[in-house]
């Protein structure tokens, strides 16, 4: 029998949710082109797309908005369980603690209503959690406003700007859904037991919590600080650092082996947003010093920048804080991990692959 660390190069799944082409670098959402869709549609359509194969008319798309909206609500228990959490936990741990506590409506088939809950309600929790953690009250949800800019709101307490929501919306749109990777497929594997929706949610949310999934722009942050403080430029501390054998954060992926097209898709609408951003600037210089350089330092390695790279100024537009860049993630790729979950079920056999005995024989 073959036996594959990490399952590299096993089809687990048949799946029409998305398609990454790792050697060509393009990412096909049913069919679209991930960038863009960010370039042209909101959350809510690209929700819509993965979720039921097509884009929504502007009827299926009022209807689905108005769903989100109406589950947005923190409900009253949930905010029970917020306010009695100790406030060291990370969020990533209230967000599993909060799904785990939703009674599931149905046990299975899950159903798509209950992933519109599930996908309503993580702004709210992690808004809520940032607002108790910091002393304040929560802000309840506006109705008015669309799922990213209320996600913004509920967080600062007031209307984003046009270019602060359109730059959260393609990073969100962006990391919506990517494949087989560790979360969505821990979200499968538990729902093939028959298990409810929220519970593959938890199972997905402890996976992705790790540091090799979630992982964090926030290295990328420190790496744009460094290079630019550097008395010598930034040519010369990188040189330095990968003379040292570092990496640099924010390069490389596993899967393409060209420009990660989520990288160039947020590059470009975070570049014609108009507004003045120094970190982007400084991001757009470092990359193409770094891309030569990755070419002189490990050459045949294809090493180009990945997705965090852009989203780490994303986040240092919006002045988030290093914690709740993971849980952000999580805002978008609820709605693949659900995707995943409701096509499992339609033609579901349980996860149970082999394993090779390498322990003492009998004795
Ligand atoms: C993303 C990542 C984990 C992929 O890892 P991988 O496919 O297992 O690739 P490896 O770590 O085996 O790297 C292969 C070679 O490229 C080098 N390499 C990979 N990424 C590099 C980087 N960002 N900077 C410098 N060298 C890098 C490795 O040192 C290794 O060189 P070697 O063969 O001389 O030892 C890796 O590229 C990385 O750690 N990148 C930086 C962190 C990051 O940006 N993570 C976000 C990913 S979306």
């Amino acid at each position: 029998m073959m036996f594959s660390k990490g399952l590299e190069g096993v089809v687990a799944a048949h799946t029409a949710i998305s398609h990454v082409d790792g050697n060509k670098g393009k990412l096909l959402y049913r069919g679209y082109d991930a960038g863009e869709l960010a370039r042209t549609k909101s959350f809510e359509e690209v929700a819509y797309l993965l979720l039921n194969g097509e884009l929504p008319s502007n009827q299926q798309l009022e209807t689905f908005t108005f769903e989100l909206v109406k589950k947005r609500k923190l409900l009253s228990a949930l905010d029970n369980v917020i306010t009695s959490l100790p406030k060291e936990l990370e969020i990533m741990d209230v967000l599993r603690t909060c799904i785990s506590c939703l009674n599931p409506q149905t046990n299975w088939p899950p159903t798509k209503e209950e992933a519109i809950h599930l996908i309503a309600l993580f702004p709210t929790i992690i808004a809520a959690w940032i607002r108790y953690e910091n002393g304040e009250k929560p802000i309840k949800p506006d109705q008015t406003l669309g799922h990213v800019e209320n996600y913004l709101y509920m967080i600062n307490g007031e209307i984003p700007t046009n270019a602060h929501s359109s730059a959260l919306t393609a990073y969100l749109i962006l990391t919506m859904e990517h494949g087989m990777n560790a979360s969505t497929f821990a979200a499968r594997v538990v729902s093939s037991t028959e298990s409810d929706l929220p519970s593959a949610i938890c199972g997905a949310l402890g996976a992705m919590k790790g540091p090799l999934h979630g992982g964090a722009p926030t290295g990328v942050l420190q790496l744009l600080d460094d290079v630019t403080s550097h008395a010598e430029g930034p040519e010369k501390l990188l040189r330095q650092k990968l003379e040292r054998g570092e990496k640099l954060m924010g390069f490389g992926h596993r899967v393409y082996k060209t420009t990660d097209p989520r990288a160039s898709a947020l590059r470009d609408v975070l570049s014609s947003s108009g507004g003045e951003d120094h970190t982007l600037s400084k991001a757009v210089e470092v990359e193409k010093t770094a891309t030569l350089l990755l070419a002189e330092y490990k050459p045949g390695r294809a090493l180009h920048v990945n997705v965090e790279y852009y989203a780490a100024t994303v986040m240092d537009a919006l002045s988030f804080k290093s914690e709740w860049f993971t849980p952000t993630f999580c805002v978008s790729r609820v709605v693949g991990w659900c995707a995943h979950v409701l096509e499992q079920a339609e033609d579901n056999r349980i996860f149970r692959p082999d394993q090779e005995y390498i322990g003492v024989r009998e004795r």
